[in-house]
This record gives structure tokens, C-alpha cells and sequence, in this order.
């Protein structure tokens, strides 16, 4: 019974260890990025704590739009950079959606979301994994917060008039990101494959893919 315990204790911490899906706890009260080290560690290494600033742990101007820009899809997204955040497992973004605009079906491998509206409207969810296949959305406006479980697919579509801004804290400093019409039509994958994972013809999947790839 006690070997028994003992044995499901193990496994759990063993779990723990190695199948975790969070980064790893901090060691230290902070790590401030030190992006000059040509040394490689999970997560940047730290620069001497005597030289940490006040600064190291700001960052200013997500009262506006900037960052990077996608033109296919309507949508900016700045990174917020603290390098004071270095290994402490989070990050952040300013996300913009232009009326008409989306950040198309996605997920963070590593993190969990959660995003506070700052101005316009949005309809915002995410799906549950199979075989539910539930979708989980609301229209969020100004002041609304909405949460993704950890890597669940999930979206923004801005099908209002007016931009829409949002501030997106995940649970991860490097959430990653796979946007699945991307990844599928922009990676190559053969259009009789694609034909057969989307229940249609091989013509109508590579005239689907020659879009992504232009
Ligand atoms: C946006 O789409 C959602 C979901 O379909 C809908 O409930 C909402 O009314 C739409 N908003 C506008 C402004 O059309």
C-alpha cells in the first residue's frame, strides 16, 4: 500500500519533471535579458543583477498600434519586449484588428491567453479538442477579458466597423504560434493530401494553396 503511494507520488513527480507544459519555475527573483551573451540556456541568460534598471522591466507605447503587420489578414501584433520577464514564463502582445480584419484560427503550443479589450469589438473563441469540436466564442468589446486554455485553437475576427485593439498576456515567454491555414496550405503538404484532410478535390486544394504561397 505505502510502495503503492510511494510509486503513484513518483510518477506524478516525475510528471512534473518531465511532461510539464509550463516553463520552468524561476531560481532567482529575476533574470533580466542580457541579449549581448553568445551563451545558449533555456531562456536568455541573465545580465549582472547590479546593473538592473527600472527600465529593464518597461516597456512603453501599447496606447498604439505597431509591430508587425499582416496584410493578408488585417491584423498587427507588437511584442511586448521586458527583458525583465526573461524566464519568469510570460509575454505579452498588443493585437490590432482592422474592421473586416482577422487573426485567422491559431495556437500557442506552449501557453495559455487570456486578452483584455481595449477599444472596438470583437468576436473571439476558441474550439475544444476532439472529438467535441466545441466552439466556445463571444462578441467582447472594451474592457471585456476572454481566456484559451493552452493550446487550444482559437481566433479573433474584428466583423464590426470600428479597429479593434486588444492586450494579450500568455503564460509562456515563448508562447510559440501555428496559424493552421498556414500551416497546412503554406508548408507545401501535397494538394491530394490536403484534398483528402479537407473533403475535397485535389484542383480546389492546390488552387487553395497557390494562394497561401504567392
Ligand atoms: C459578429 O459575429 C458574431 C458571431 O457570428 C455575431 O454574434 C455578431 O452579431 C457579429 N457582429 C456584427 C457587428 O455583425
Amino acid at each position: 500500500m505505502v510502495s503503492a503511494l510511494l510509486l503513484a507520488f513518483t510518477a506524478v513527480a516525475l510528471g512534473a519533471g518531465h511532461g510539464a507544459a509550463f516553463d520552468p519555475n524561476p531560481v532567482q527573483d529575476f533574470c533580466v535579458a542580457d541579449p549581448t551573451s553568445k551563451v545558449h540556456v533555456n531562456g536568455q541568460p541573465c545580465k549582472d543583477p547590479a546593473t538592473v534598471v527600472a527600465n529593464d522591466f518597461f516597456f512603453p507605447g501599447v496606447d498604439k498600434p505597431g509591430g508587425t503587420n499582416s496584410r493578408r489578414y488585417g491584423f498587427s501584433a507588437l511584442s511586448v519586449q521586458i527583458p525583465g520577464l526573461n524566464t519568469l514564463g510570460a509575454s505579452h502582445a498588443r493585437v490590432d484588428v482592422a474592421p473586416g480584419g482577422v487573426f485567422p484560427p491559431h495556437y500557442h503550443p506552449r501557453a495559455a491567453e487570456t486578452a483584455v479589450v481595449l477599444e472596438g469589438s470583437v468576436y473571439f473563441g476558441f474550439v475544444t479538442s476532439y472529438p467535441e469540436n466545441k466552439l466556445l466564442a463571444k462578441v467582447l468589446r472594451k474592457g471585456d477579458v476572454f481566456a484559451v486554455p493552452q493550446g487550444l485553437v482559437h481566433f479573433l475576427y474584428n466583423n464590426g466597423t470600428e479597429p479593434a485593439a486588444l492586450y494579450a498576456t500568455l503564460s509562456s515567454q515563448n508562447p510559440g504560434l501555428v496559424l493552421i491555414g498556414d500551416a497546412l496550405f503554406g508548408s507545401g503538404l501535397p494538394g491530394d493530401l490536403l484534398a483528402k484532410t479537407f473533403l475535397t478535390d485535389t484542383e480546389t486544394a492546390n488552387k487553395i494553396g497557390a494562394r497561401f504561397r504567392s
